[in-house]
């Protein structure tokens, strides 16, 4: 049974024990209310506790159950919070531990709550690009302040009781505990059995201030690219300050309704379980253990080894960072302390917890000292012949069964794997761009990389807050492989008479965090110039991107110059339309007798966007990638692409693969062959990932 009911005194308690997270599906909805009826039938029932077990008061709605008629069915969650708010008898909710959307309406049903300080509330709905839809955004905004409501259900964050409890004038909460929730709520029972006026929160009056909801929609309007539902919950908010709370919760339960139909949360929700499936590697026997990851070495301390080293202190793991000068160790340790210091400036951190992670840190000349790592992750200059010498080291110095694992970002991982004497041992760990801060993590395995070593890089990853998906060797892996694609359609575009605002305003405006020339000046353009000039010279006959050589010849590497395909002023990062830039293209294009085209923003984005679906084709057909939404995960987590399109495979999806394959074929120069997958599934009406 997905609750249990018993009685103890003149008290009824209705626990949901419905694992693992009790979520809110059907048969747990029927069994509350068949449980609530009989406590408020039973002359021996004064009162009545509503609690969850374990970690869970209830994680909240279940959304495997969206979409199904099992999500229609009644008792819907707002029958059931309905007889609650109707029931005779006093009902307290007794929260400890996880009490989430779904959960948190219910709880806001109840006439008391009693929690542990402990306990975390939250309405996350906007995530999966929905509102609450069962009260949430009429009854929190009559507990809470505004600006608490707002950071709850417009942007979805959590919030522990302790804190909540705190706030001046709050009605969420009736007591708060340190532990036995039960107990407490059932002692407090006893004490409002047979209150006259049971309270209601629809009765209560939402605070209305338009100043604070103004200010938060013009601050959306800025950052939402397009996302739905922050607005239409900041909207609901509203009308919880202005309507009767009838109206507000039928216009909740309309929001609710569209946006559960739409193409946005499909997408979202989509996100979510692409980010889970991502977890587990297709094609392993079952059973396989990790290998155990306590201590780990860091060969580089440059930008990537820094950031890298930064995730493991984090999380409590001892890191011995090795480089090959002094000046780099003390400077490669200057920095990580510097960004320590900024956090704690910031009050993100306490200068105990900054001390803690300096003292986890073994800086080191000596290889040596790697010998007892678990993990070896080597993040050296991008050069075969250093990382030779790196990966020799390693292999004499670390102990039998570590792992060796590389940061390269272009590198064959199997010929590194081959310089070392156990090459099963080695495996791709490729991190973005700042390492502490971003939080995918392309896991590259090898040809001769071992089950256990996969599974150990995989989890060591999720230890550290990554996500990780599992590529196979090509050149750029899935992201960069991708992305070079997607860069060379922008360049398509960009010769044929585009500017780069034009460019990058139409994907920003798609929902792209920022557009590709933007992003090339923030990444600094001497970077991709460094890897082309290296392959003009190793492949004579690959392609130029001549206009991005001119760009560098003129010294624009980007924000750090002072300008790159955009004039930055000094000290700012505004990118500001440049006239050397201007003249820079009006020379290039007439020195190829370029016929001049005009492109609107469709066209732009379905180019470039286009491009990244293509090479995802391949990368899938080859078996890069092993799923599309594996695709799809890496480019939402480490390329800004929009979740509520769902990554660039589902996106593809739902426009139709047949529009895509045409608008490709439409542009494509003469000779151009698309993936075969995408010719496949756009005749036979499929798709990537629905
Ligand atoms: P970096 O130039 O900032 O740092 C490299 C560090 O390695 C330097 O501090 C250097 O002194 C040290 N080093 C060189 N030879 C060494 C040796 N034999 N033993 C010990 N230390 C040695 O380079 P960055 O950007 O950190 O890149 C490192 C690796 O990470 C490269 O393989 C790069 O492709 C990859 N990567 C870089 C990304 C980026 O955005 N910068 C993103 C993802 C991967």
């Amino acid at each position: 049974m997905p609750t249990q009911y018993s009685v103890a005194g003149n008290v009824a308690t209705i626990r949901l024990d419905n694992s693992p997270v009790n979520g809110l599906g059907h048969s747990t909805r029927v069994g509350i209310l068949a449980d609530l009826r009989r406590a408020l039938e039973s002359p021996e029932v004064d009162a009545v506790v509503l609690t969850g077990r374990g970690e869970f008061f209830s994680a909240g709605a279940d959304i495997t159950e969206f979409g199904t008629p099992n999500a229609a069915a009644e008792p819907s969650l707002q029958t059931v919070i309905d007889a609650f708010d109707a029931a005779d008898k006093p009902v307290i909710a007794a929260i400890d531990g996880i009490c989430f959307g779904g959960g948190l309406e219910l709880a806001l049903g109840a006439h008391f709550r009693v929690a542990t300080a402990d306990s975390r509330i939250a309405l996350p709905e906007v995530t999966l690009g929905l509102v609450p839809g069962a009260g949430g955004t009429q009854r929190l905004p009559r507990v809470v302040d505004l600006e608490t409501a707002i950071d709850m259900i417009v942007h979805g964050n959590p919030q522990t009781v302790r804190r909540l409890a705190d706030l001046p004038g709050q009605r969420l909460l009736d007591l708060v505990v340190d532990d036995d929730a039960v107990g407490a709520a059932s002692q407090f029972a006893r004490q409002v059995t047979g209150v006259q006026h049971l309270p209601r929160i629809r009765d209560l009056a939402a605070p209305d201030n338009g100043a604070v909801t103004e200010a938060a929609r013009k601050q959306l309007h800025q950052r939402s690219r397009g996302s739905l539902a922050p607005l239409a919950a900041l909207d609901l908010l509203e009308k919880a300050t202005t309507l009767p709370f009838a109206e507000g919760l039928d216009t909740e339960r309309r929001t609710f309704a569209a946006l559960v139909a739409g193409e946005q949360s499909a997408a979202l929700r989509h996100a979510f379980f692409a980010e889970r499936a991502a977890r587990t590697i297709p094609g392993l026997p079952r059973g396989i253990r990790s290998r155990v990851v306590e201590t780990v070495g860091v060969i580089g301390a440059g930008t990537m080894g820094g950031g890298i080293a930064m995730n493991f202190l984090d999380a409590g793991i001892p890191v011995t960072l090795v480089e090959s000068k002094s000046e780099s160790l003390d400077r490669g340790i200057q920095v990580i302390r510097r960004n320590y210091q900024l956090q704690v400036d910031k009050g993100k951190l306490d200068a105990a917890a900054l001390q803690q992670r300096m003292d986890l840190l073994t800086p080191t000349l000596d290889y040596v000292d790697i010998a007892d790592c678990d993990l070896v992750i080597e993040a050296v200059f991008e050069d075969m012949d250093v990382k030779r010498d790196v990966f020799a080291a390693v292999d004499a110095t670390a102990k039998p069964g570590a792992i060796l694992a590389s940061n390269t970002s272009t590198l064959d991982i199997d010929a590194i794997a081959a310089i070392t004497s156990r090459p099963g041992d080695v495996v791709g760990m490729h991190f973005f761009s700042p390492a502490n801060v971003m939080t995918l993590l392309e896991v590259v395995r090898g040809k001769e990389t071992t089950d256990d070593v996969l599974v150990a890089a995989m989890e060591t990853g999720r230890r550290v807050g990554k996500i990780g998906v599992v590529s196979g060797v090509c050149d750029g892996f899935i992201g960069n492989r991708m992305l070079a694609r997607y860069q060379a359609a922008a360049k398509v575009v960009l010769n044929a008479g585009a500017t780069p605002a034009q460019i990058d305003d139409a994907i920003e405006n798609f929902g792209l965090a920022m557009g590709p020339f933007r992003m090339a000046d923030l990444a600094g353009n001497d970077i991709g110039w460094a890897i082309r000039k290296r392959r003009y010279a190793e492949q004579p006959e690959s392609p130029r991107d001549a206009i991005s050589d001119a760009l560098c010849e003129l010294g624009r590497f980007g924000q750090k110059t002072g300008g790159g395909w955009y004039d930055y002023e000094a000290g700012s990062r505004v990118a500001l339309p440049s006239p050397t830039v201007d003249s820079l293209l009006a020379s290039f294009r007439a020195s190829r007798d370029t016929a001049l085209q005009t492109f609107e923003p469709d066209e732009i984005v379905q180019r470039l966007i286009f491009a990244l679906v293509d090479e995802g084709a391949r990368i899938l057909e080859e078996g890069i990638a092993s799923r599309a939404s594996d695709i799809d995960v890496v480019y939402m987590s480490g390329y800004g692409f929009p979740r509520h399109r769902g990554g660039p495979m589902f996106y593809a999806d739902t426009v139709g693969l047949d529009t895509v394959l045409t608008a490709l074929r439409r542009v494509a120069p003469p000779g151009w062959e698309p993936a075969s997958l995408l010719v496949r599934l756009a005749r036979e009406g499929g798709t990537f990932s629905r």
